[in-house]
């Protein structure tokens, strides 16, 4: 536990020392869940956005994309049952006068006693050594069991008390376990009450003309408002999907762990319209895509888990996470949902409007259901970033600290290093920087030593470095750094676009999602 925090804190010094993410209106002490991107983080940001987009609008000829709006017709968020549904259960503190989320306190909990069990786990193996086999550990030791049945009757009492809208037992619940305040450590709990996540505000220039409507907390209800319009202006047949990616807003209680939950923060969504009955497949055919995409970025394995929910939203026939692990655990990622025709029909019901598509092969209107992929893009950049944050011993005793991001999804690609100010080295390498900008983003650096340029640029994720040094001027050849091997080799300076090209190029990396 102490590590992952550790490891944590390190992620959120280096997001900002090294200019990746900044907390909003810093200079007025922030505002709480809100940050900014900063100069290299917004690059990193649209890497991910165009590699999500590449591999969902570019490589399937059945998606289209949209860019909607952010403020929509009030009534999209009745008919979406977000007005009514669209809740956290709150409590709050009399002593402290702060409020939690009731799940969450309930939830962090149960991770305190997950902790146990990996204590358990690092005991044992320690204990065993080589022969230690962990699965059979875990479906074997009686104290692990006692606490993963815990966990389970845990959570199994809070789903159940939360779809039934039992209040009254989730806060029974939290007295039960004695839990406190983590600040304070007071037991002294208000009732839990449900608190609608949406930020509300007005359209129109005076008080009695207004009109109330929503920052939207989700960008699939652009998409469906859009369903019809679409269909028709592309001529899409089914099965075909919409793609979009842009902010979302959510009031969101629980303002911690840095981008990972926001209050204002980016989705990238894609709604797949399907004949009512193929649902199943289609889940599980996104289901699968969608890993293959993660996985194609080579960030491991071991480091993906799908979670089928039991409790299930409001819209949906099934849904499961992609949860990732994150510093402080397996958390979700991304959300695959099979959300029926609930939302096209509500949207029927609601604008009086038919939002049905002709099928030529059934000779019928129908509405079509829905396979929803939604993946946070705050948190995809947090799952790429502290993954790649590495700390390493390097033979000479000394550490370097490496940011070892997917070269795709890199911020610059290639640094450009004359090895001194002077004799004609930086003219060099400014010709080549002149060349180079056309296809990739390119740093130029001439300050400090070359070893402490490369550590910059090390820092913040840069594949390639190359130096010119005076052989240059010979043989127009330079060197060419590897980031993660640090391995050095001697090239011609027309040979870099290519060798560069090959190990960054989408097509490079998306190719992978088809393996
Ligand atoms: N349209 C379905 C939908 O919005 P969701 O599970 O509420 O489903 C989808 O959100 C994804 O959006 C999540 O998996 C997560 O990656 C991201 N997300 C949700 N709330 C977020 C928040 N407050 N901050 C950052 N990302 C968030």
């Amino acid at each position: 536990m102490a590590v992952q925090e550790d490891q944590f804190k390190k992620v959120l010094s280096h997001a900002k020392e090294y200019g990746f993410v900044f907390q909003s209106s810093e200079i007025y002490d922030g505002l709480s869940a809100v940050y900014d991107y900063a100069q290299h983080g917004v690059e990193l940001k649209k890497n991910i956005r165009d590699y999500w987009w590449k591999a969902m609008v570019q490589l399937h000829e059945n998606i289209v994309g949209v860019d909607a709006a952010i403020l929509m017709h009030p009534t999209t968020w009745k008919a979406s049952g977000h007005v009514d549904a669209f809740n956290d259960p709150l409590i709050d503190n009399k002593d402290s006068k702060k409020r939690y989320r009731a799940d969450v306190l309930v939830e962090d909990y149960c991770a305190k006693i997950e902790g146990k069990i990996n204590k358990e786990v690092t005991k044992a193996a320690k204990r065993f050594g080589d022969s230690f086999d962990k699965d059979q550990f875990m479906a074997t030791n009686p104290r692990v069991l006692g606490y993963q049945d815990k966990i389970k009757s845990i959570l199994g009492r809070l789903a159940k008390s939360l779809e039934n809208e039992d209040l009254a037992d989730v806060k029974a619940l939290i007295e039960e376990l004695g839990i406190a305040d983590p600040m304070t450590g007071s037991k002294n709990w208000t009732e839990v009450k449900q608190f609608n996540l949406m930020f509300g505000t007005q359209i129109g220039a005076s008080a009695e003309n207004s009109t109330q409507v929503y920052l939207r907390p989700e960008t699939a209800q652009g998409i469906f408002v859009n369903f019809l319009n679409v269909q028709k202006t592309g001529r899409m047949k089914i099965p075909f999907g919409i793609a979009q990616t842009g902010k979302a807003f959510r009031n969101e209680i629980v303002a911690r762990q840095f981008i990972f939950r926001m209050r204002e923060f980016e989705q990238m969504e894609m709604q797949f319209f399907i004949k009512p009955g193929t649902q199943k497949e289609w889940y599980e055919h996104w289901k699968k895509t969608r890993l293959a995409w993660h996985l194609s970025l080579g960030m491991g394995e071991e480091n993906y888990r799908f979670h089928d929910h039991e409790k299930l939203a409001h819209y949906a026939d099934a849904a499961a996470d992609i949860e990732f692990q994150f510093p402080f655990g397996f958390k979700e990622l991304e959300g695959i949902h099979s959300r029926t025709d609930f939302d096209l029909s509500q949207h029927e019901q609601f604008s009086g409007k038919k939002l049905q598509y002709f099928d030529p092969q059934e000779n019928k209107s129908y509405v079509p259901y829905v396979v929803e992929t939604s993946i946070g893009l705050d948190r995809m950049f947090l799952a790429v970033f502290s993954n790649s944050l590495i700390e390493e011993q390097l033979e000479n005793g000394s550490t370097r600290t490496v940011l070892k991001l997917p070269p795709v999804l890199a911020p610059y690609k290639v640094a450009i290093l004359p090895l001194v100010k002077k004799d004609g080295l930086p003219e060099i390498a400014k010709e080549i920087v002149a060349d180079l900008k056309w296809d990739f983003n390119t740093f130029y650096d001439e300050k400090d030593a070359v070893g402490k340029r490369y550590r910059r640029q090390d820092a913040i994720g840069t594949p390639f470095c190359v130096t010119v040094d005076h052989q240059t001027l010979e043989d127009q050849t330079v060197t060419l750094r590897h980031r993660d091997s640090m391995d050095q080799e001697r090239i011609a300076i027309s040979d870099l676009r290519q060798i560069i090209g090959n190990l960054v190029s989408m097509r490079m990396w998306l190719k992978k999602c088809e393996s």
